[in-house]
């Protein structure tokens, strides 16, 4: 299959463009640089010249609490740049494969959210998925697959795990929040899960993470741990470290659509590729 990758350099987009390739499909891969999305016409000229079977859109404002001060900026990437992507692979015949995520949800739950569960985002950031969302479904109606995924991590990009590498290495100490769980998901894999439902093309909405679940202090425990280094790691409030967006306290993903949705890795395992990864970049 003939792939387009949008958000091509982004820390999700460098992966899916090498599992794509890895699993032997043909791939054009558009780096921001190459192609804005919130551009209507040049996602049109681009994808109209590509003959693309599938467009999966990486392309995204990931800045959470950018977004608060910038909402528009947000939105015109995330709500109508993902509607132009959609259009112009559905205007072009692709399949449109595109990524959302867990901030979608209020956090209100205490058992995992499932596809069919009602929507109530808590920030500027998540209502610009969430618009993004029914931006496609409404420009690509029957040929998208929308993947909610959450709390990403990955070797070609700045993530939670490289943050308390480089905070650990420097403190005796960190404090990190006990109190919002969610689904670490380690791109490599995601980004196999991606390439895979390119070719399953389950329509609608898909919940794809990590398998099990924690709290950031839990994640950030596990990362100190595994890399031996001789820092504290102490629980805290969301309370004791406010932040300008608001966070769902509760964001655990599964999928309710049985063999539709690939099953990923516990994450534990995503962080152990996830080192594993990071060393091979370092050494390219
Ligand atoms: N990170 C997470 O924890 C998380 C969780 C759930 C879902 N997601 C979703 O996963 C997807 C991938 O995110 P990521 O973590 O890989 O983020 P990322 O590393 O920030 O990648 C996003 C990419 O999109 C590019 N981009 C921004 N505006 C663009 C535009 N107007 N046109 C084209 N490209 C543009 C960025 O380029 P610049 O860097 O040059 O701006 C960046 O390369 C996004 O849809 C995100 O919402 C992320």
């Amino acid at each position: 299959m003939r792939f387009v990758i949008t958000g091509a350099a982004g820390m999700l987009g460098q992966d899916v463009v090498a599992a794509a390739r890895s699993a032997g499909h043909e791939v054009l891969a558009l780096p921001r640089a190459e192609l804005d999305i919130s551009s209507r016409a040049a996602v049109e000229d681009a994808l109209g010249a590509a003959r693309a079977d599938v467009v999966v859109n990486c392309a995204a404002w990931t800045n959470v609490d950018g977004a608060e001060t910038s909402p528009e900026d947000a939105l015109a990437i995330n709500g109508a740049g993902a509607g132009n992507v959609a259009h112009a692979a559905a205007a072009s015949g692709a399949w449109t494969i595109h990524v959302s995520s867990d901030y979608v949800f209020d956090g209100s739950k205490r058992s995992p959210y499932v596809e069919s569960d009602v929507v109530g985002p808590v920030s500027s950031y998540g209502r610009s998925k969430l618009a993004g969302e029914r931006e496609v479904e409404a420009e690509a109606p029957g040929r998208h697959t929308i993947v909610r995924s959450s709390w990403l991590f990955g070797a070609f990009g700045p993530c939670f795990p490289a943050t308390i590498l480089r905070l650990a290495a420097e403190r005796d100490e960190l404090m990190v929040v006990d109190d919002q769980v969610g689904c670490p998901t380690f791109t490599g894999h995601l980004a196999h899960a991606l390439v895979k439902l390119a070719t399953s093309r389950p329509l609608g909405v898909v919940h794809v993470a990590g398998g099990g679940d924690c709290s950031w202090y839990e994640f950030a425990r596990e990362i100190v741990a595994g890399a031996g280094v001789s820092c504290e790691v102490r629980p805290c409030s969301t309370a004791e470290m406010p932040r300008p967006a608001r966070r769902p306290a509760y964001s655990v993903l599964r999928s309710e659509r049985g063999d539709e949705a690939p099953a990923l890795a516990e994450w534990r395992e995503g962080l152990v590729d996830y080192v594993a990864a990071t060393r091979e970049v370092s050494k390219t």
